[in-house]
């Protein structure tokens, strides 16, 4: 089963009208919270959007590679305080993971949206912009907007022809798996 959720995954960009249940919303952010962190200290905060002028807005946070929020039910923003841990982007990376295995486990769809080190304008960062759209905390770290919804698109999942094994190193870095 869970071989399973992590072959299906795939990232979904297109996504139909249905809206999502309340109960598959509350099952996503529990997953979320179910997240390891750091000492534990949690330093993530997530923003359930189904506002659709703000996702409308949220996909044009970037030039690129963002255009598809507009058509989630849900974007799920990704943020932590950075004064709470100093690896604050691994646990909202974690968070992230969880979060976009949670919605294969519930037959939903979703994409990353990368907003951490990417650019609404030149001069103004993707993270501000969400910042500003959000009512986050001004020195609020934006790790990811999640989108998610139900697939209007196939992708068919990994097999084990996929996977690159020559990544596996044993013991040492080159050394292959004893036979
Ligand atoms: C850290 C990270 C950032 C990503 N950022 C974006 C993004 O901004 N826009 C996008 O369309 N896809 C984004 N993706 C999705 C990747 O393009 C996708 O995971 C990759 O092509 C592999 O495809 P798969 O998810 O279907 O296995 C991101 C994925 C990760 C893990």
């Amino acid at each position: 089963m869970f071989f399973d959720i992590l072959k299906k995954r795939r990232s979904i960009r297109r996504f139909t009208d249905q809206p999502i249940e309340k109960e598959k919303i509350d099952g996503l952010m529990k997953a979320a919270l179910l997240s390891p962190s750091s000492r534990g200290i949690r330093p993530w905060e997530f923003v359930v959007i189904d506002d659709r002028e703000t996702l409308t807005a949220l996909s044009q946070c970037k030039p690129h590679g963002a255009g598809f929020l507009k058509g989630a039910a849900l974007g799920i923003a990704v943020v932590a305080d950075r004064s709470k841990s100093d690896v604050w982007m691994e646990d909202a990376a974690i968070a992230s993971v969880y979060l976009l295995l949670a919605t294969e486990a519930l037959g939903l769809g979703a994409c990353w949206t990368q907003i951490r080190k990417r650019n609404y304008t030149e001069e103004i960062t993707a993270a501000d912009r969400v910042i500003e759209l959000l009512g986050l905390p001004a020195d609020c770290a934006v790790e990811a907007i999640i989108a998610v919804g139900y697939p209007a698109e196939e992708k068919r999942a990994y097999t084990d022809d996929d996977l690159k094994w020559e990544k596996v190193h044993y013991n040492r870095y080159g050394q292959k798996k004893p036979s």
